[in-house]
């Protein structure tokens, strides 16, 4: 099957990757066209590199917007026409650095990455945030993991988009977990009791048992 991916910066080019040696064909694209074709060079003729954002789409089974959360929306808005019963996954995290590398939370209170993530989608968009669970590093590290796989947890509403998720986490070589839907989000993202933990599955549904549910959203 055919993911584009839309950002190759840090999370996007190590997502590229672990799905590439799964198997699936890749559409890039990104603002740094330098970084997509250096990125479609490595993994080989599984890899193009597009010349917009929404031409990644054409023909994708899924889309992955590996962007910064302050950017998401613009792009989103951008390419909105063709993301209607689209499956969205999206890794962001709703952080950023102040002006002195400080980490700031740009959704402190209130709805979730993924519950304000949806609201910018249009109607019919399958959702899920996912692969932003764990720094790039551990997802390089941690992918394909014997005997007994790693764990990337997932959120959605939608079963379908679920659905999706989980058959692109196994192809990245990894067991899906979902942790709840999107209000949870927050417990994959970067100060949330999921995040950068490499677990097994077992270990991982005692993380996310009926116990733990009600969490803040970040
Ligand atoms: N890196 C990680 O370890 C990690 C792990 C988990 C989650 N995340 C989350 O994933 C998100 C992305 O992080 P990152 O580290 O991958 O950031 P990054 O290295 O800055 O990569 C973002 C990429 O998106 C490109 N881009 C910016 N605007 C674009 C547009 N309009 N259309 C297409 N591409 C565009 C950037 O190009 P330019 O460089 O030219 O702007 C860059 O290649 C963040 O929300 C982060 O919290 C990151």
């Amino acid at each position: 099957m055919t993911s584009a991916i839309i950002g190759t910066g840090g999370i996007g080019s190590t997502i590229a990757r672990q799905l590439a040696a799964g198997g699936e064909s890749l559409r890039l694209a990104s603002a740094d066209p330098g970084s997509a074709n250096a990125l479609a060079t490595a993994i080989g003729p599984g890899a193009v590199v597009v010349a917009g954002d929404g031409d990644a789409l054409a023909g994708a089974d899924a889309v992955i917007l590996a962007l910064r959360f302050t950017v998401l929306k613009g792009v989103i808005d951008q390419i909105a026409g063709a993301l209607t019963g689209q499956l969205v996954v999206v890794p962001s995290n709703p952080v950023s650095l102040d002006g002195s590398g400080q980490l700031v939370h740009l959704l402190p209170d209130g709805p979730s990455a993924g519950q304000v993530v949806a609201g910018w989608l249009p109607p019919g968009t399958q959702l899920a945030m996912a692969f932003g669970s764990m720094r790039a590093e551990l997802l390089r590290s941690a992918a394909r993991r014997s005997p007994e796989r790693a764990v990337l947890f997932y959120v959605a509403d939608d079963e379908r988009a679920g659905a999706g998720a989980e058959r692109l986490i196994r192809v990245a070589g990894f067991e899906p977990v979902k942790a709840g839907g999107l209000g949870q989000s927050g417990r994959l993202e970067v100060g949330g009791d999921l995040h950068d933990l490499v677990v097994g599955p077992e270990r991982a549904r005692s993380l996310i048992g009926p116990g733990r549910s009600a969490v803040p959203n970040r």
